[in-house]
């Protein structure tokens, strides 16, 4: 007989995605070129670190024709033709949701047009109607790092506040389009990153800013993302009946490597900074600890009259994050770094394993940080990317076992159990890339996270065929006995 695992009836087991890593089709039906289309392929001999900022003048150079490379999310996985295909086997795992996002280039070619594109919003129509078809809930990313081209090089993305009513079009217009078939949303992937990278998370070009300071420009940028993201959350209650709406972060739980004081503050201050965002878009205000720091950096937010009002009057329903691994830091003596360029001062934690791209495995540290932002809030919860990527070795008899993958899962679901004894209100959990997509962090297809494996290497050769591994069979089960059979 079946255990009660605590997740409640009706959990949005699922997977997540994003339009950008898998549809490709990037110049059909009158899509528009989206920031996702320029980031080129580095090998990783010649990658430093990580690949997700690309110049002003790079882009012009591409548009011109003078440079020739190879961009591998403009076909990614070929999804857009594919998705009957794909939609099928999400629904043999049992899938009760599924994380897409919008592209808002194939509804907004140029992001600013007055008239959404017909045959952009049609796709995601039917791409709608094969979820339904199979009882699959959409859960749907209005923003998931591909912003409109032609907003980068007319406006320089979300640094200019105009963004604002380009984007609460967009969102008016899919409300109102899918109002009877999408009752999740979030407004920005991953709100926090627009202050790692601007150009992935906002289109913006700092350098085209030079008389003001990166973190100036990218604070700058995501408050008019704050403003948005309450707009487009009102809007969607106007429209939508029983609607719900979430904020999306990239949670970095970060850990003191020492007992030392300052270690304490330390990584309380990574975790304030990174919490930044959810306080403003559960709480509705800015925390007063950010008065000081804008000061300390010599940061201006710029804001109109009724910006504040805005935010408070609009929360988001509930909280929804990625969650991969959990970061460490330290004041007390050098060690080890990881995580390059993404993570400042983030160092080897001796007690977890890592990934083959050094990202540091931490079941528990997802408990902590259900639990902990329970606590903090007291809102739902919604886990909407989770997993492992990892190289696969396909067999000669054309199997692919990834036992990897299927610990890391059981693990971090095990944890999310003792999290729902605790009290935390999780109304799903969407592993990240159910089928194997293209990464953001570095462009590769060999990064792989997905149940369901696609043939097609980093060069872009291969069938696109889809086979099912290992990990496909104990994801069903899981799903099957809501979560007992891990
Ligand atoms: C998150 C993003 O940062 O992590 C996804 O929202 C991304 O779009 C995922 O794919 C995994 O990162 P990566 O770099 O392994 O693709």
């Amino acid at each position: 007989a079946m255990t009660d695992t605590g997740f409640k009836k009706g959990f949005l087991w699922g997977g997540a995605t994003a339009a950008n890593q898998l549809e490709g089709a990037f110049d059909v039906a009158g899509k528009g070129l989206s920031t996702a289309d320029m980031i080129r392929f580095v090998p990783k001999e010649e990658r430093n670190g990580y690949s997700m900022d690309v110049k002003a003048d790079y882009i012009e150079g591409v548009l011109a024709g003078k440079i020739k490379d190879r961009f591998p999310k403009r076909t990614a996985i070929d999804f857009y033709h594919r998705y009957k295909e794909d939609m099928a086997l999400f629904a043999e795992m049992g899938f009760k949701t599924l994380r897409i996002s919008i592209h808002w280039a194939r509804i907004f070619p140029n992001g600013d047009d007055q008239q959404p594109n017909e045959a952009g919003l049609k796709f995601y129509d039917d791409l709608f109607d094969e979820m339904l078809k199979y009882g699959i809930e959409p859960l749907v990313t209005l923003s998931h790092y591909e912003t409109p081209l032609e907003l980068t090089r007319k406006y320089n993305g979300w640094h200019n506040r105009k963004l604002i009513g380009f984007y609460t079009r967009y969102a008016e217009t899919v409300f109102t389009r899918y109002k009877n078939k999408v009752k999740y949303w979030l407004t920005f992937n991953e709100i926090n990153v627009i202050t790692h990278s601007p150009y992935t998370g906002g289109g913006v070009l700092v350098e085209n800013v030079p008389d003001k300071t990166f973190e100036q420009v990218a604070y700058q940028a995501a408050h008019h993302q704050f403003v948005a993201s309450s707009l487009a959350t009102k809007l969607a209650h106007e429209i939508i009946p029983g609607v719900q709406v979430g904020c999306m972060l990239a949670r970095m739980t970060t850990y003191p490597v020492t007992n030392h004081p300052d270690d304490i503050l330390l990584a309380q201050n990574h975790n304030d900074m990174n919490l930044f965002f959810t306080d403003v878009q559960v709480r509705g205000e800015y925390p007063k600890l950010m008065e000081r720091y804008f000061e300390e950096n010599d940061i201006v937010i710029e804001k109109k009259i009724g910006d504040d009002e805005i935010i408070k009057q609009y929360p988001v329903d509930f909280i929804s994050f990625s969650y991969y691994m959990s970061i460490s830091v330290t004041t007390q003596g050098e060690k080890e770094s990881v995580l390059g360029n993404m993570v400042k001062n983030s160092v080897k934690n001796p007690h977890l394993e890592t990934s083959d791209w050094g990202w540091q495995i931490d079941p528990k540290g997802l408990r902590y940080t259900l639990q902990d932002f329970h606590n903090r809030y007291g809102k739902p919860l919604f886990i909407v990317e989770n997993g492992l990527g990892a190289h696969d070795k396909v067999e000669e008899d054309g199997s692919i076992h990834d036992p990897y993958r299927v610990d890391y899962l059981r693990q971090h679901i095990e944890q999310m159990k003792e999290a729902v004894k605790y009290g935390v209100d999780l109304l799903g959990y969407t592993a990240w890339g159910p089928i194997d997509l293209i990464s953001v962090s570095t462009n590769e297809m060999s990064k792989r996270y997905g149940f369901i494996y696609v043939d097609q290497d980093d060069e872009g050769n291969g069938t696109l065929a889809r086979s099912k591994k290992d990990s496909f069979y104990w994801y069903k089960k899981v799903i099957e006995t809501n979560g007992d059979d891990l």
